[in-house]
């Protein structure tokens, strides 16, 4: 492998594509689509505060949130690359309550994406870091136009996940498969350069990311297990750090680096959430896909995030993510204290 300085990622994609002997170049080239798109939008979110692209749409989603200028901004720059890349045959975006289904004049490719085009938007106008999260299926529907059931397919049949994390330096964190790999962008060259080769989220960390502010509702294992990350033992590193960014690419990488445990459990709060918080498709599924292949686990509580099976585009789950041990740990308090009531 030549010096990291010349890595990029195009050659990382085409290095992985020799293990993929069905992958043609359009797979690679997708991925080199998201690329690019995570370049045009990592100038705006650095440039955010100078330019009129900061502030609220004054639009409401599906989600029911306000969405920012730099979400639709984000959301506009992946549809517009690759709804006419040739490479997609449905696209699945947080910012968009019906699948998008590519149409002519476009030509209709083999694969679905499913995006969260801006994580972590209520954090821009606060110069707090945000990303882009996404996930690559392969179509299945027998078509000649892609369906949704093409998004709607689980984790573990996904054939690439990543993000692209927007802050002190913007990186591409992306698995096929072969492992967990990151490129930090040089905007000097405008090239994302290989920078964090083989990533491995530690057995066991000492942090733990969880809103606390929703104390109140949560489950009493769920209320079991934080207590229990605060109480003195030195034998296995507690009491935890805590450490809560509100944006999930930021809080997610930081344990993906160092080791630890992110949380958003199923809350009770306004009873509008019995599922949780983060949505399925293109948050929790593609971190889940990401960090398994780099030695962690992403549970609902109960199983295996990979193996959910999404039965709708904006399906919400409790997620909970990070090193291994310590979320098989949260596992065994929701087992032990959330025992179904029979
Ligand atoms: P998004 O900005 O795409 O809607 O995602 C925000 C998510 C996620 O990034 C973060 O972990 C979580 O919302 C924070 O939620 P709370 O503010 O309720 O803690
Ligand atoms: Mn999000
Ligand atoms: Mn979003």
């Amino acid at each position: 492998m030549p010096g990291k300085g010349t890595w990029t990622i195009e050659r990382h994609f085409m290095l992985q594509e020799k293990s993929h002997p069905e992958a043609k170049g359009e797979f690679t080239q997708l991925l080199m689509d998201i690329a690019l798109a995570g370049k045009i939008i990592s100038r705006e979110v650095n440039k955010a505060g100078l330019v009129e692209i900061l502030g609220l749409t004054g639009e409401i989603n599906i989600q029911g949130e306000q969405v920012q200028k730099l979400d639709d901004f984000a959301n506009k720059t992946l549809i517009s690359i690759l709804d006419r890349s040739g490479r997609v045959c449905m696209l699945g975006t947080e910012e968009n309550t019906e699948a998008i289904k590519i149409l002519p004049p476009y030509t209709s490719g083999h694969y679905a994406v499913s995006m969260d085009p801006l994580d972590g938007s209520s954090n821009i106008d606060v110069n707090v870091s945000v990303g882009t999260i996404f996930s690559i299926h392969r179509k299945v529907s027998k078509g000649p136009r892609g369906e949704e059931a093409d998004l709607l397919q689980t984790g573990r049949k996904q054939l690439a996940a990543g993000y692209i994390i927007y802050g002190s330096s913007t990186m591409m964190v992306y698995t096929t498969g072969n492992g967990v790999h990151g490129f930090t962008l040089d905007p000097s060259v405008g090239e994302f350069l290989l920078s964090h080769p083989d990533i491995r989220i530690p057995k066991r960390g000492n942090t733990y990311s969880v809103n606390e502010g929703n104390y109140l509702f949560w489950s009493e294992g769920t209320k079991r297990y934080i207590k229990y990350l605060k109480e003195m033992d030195n034998q296995s590193g507690r009491p935890y750090t805590s450490r809560y960014i509100g944006s999930l690419v930021s809080d997610f990488h930081r344990n993906l680096l160092h080791g630890g445990i992110f949380l958003y459990p199923s809350d009770q709060k306004d009873h509008k959430r019995p599922h949780g918080k983060l949505r399925l498709l293109y948050e929790a599924a593609p971190m889940a896909y990401i960090v398994d292949r780099a030695g962690g686990y992403a549970s609902d509580g109960k199983k295996n995030i990979l193996d959910l099976e999404p039965k709708e585009l904006h399906q919400r789950t409790p997620l909970i993510v990070g090193s291994y041990e310590d979320v098989k740990e949260y596992e065994e308090f929701i087992a032990e204290y959330d025992k179904e009531k029979k």
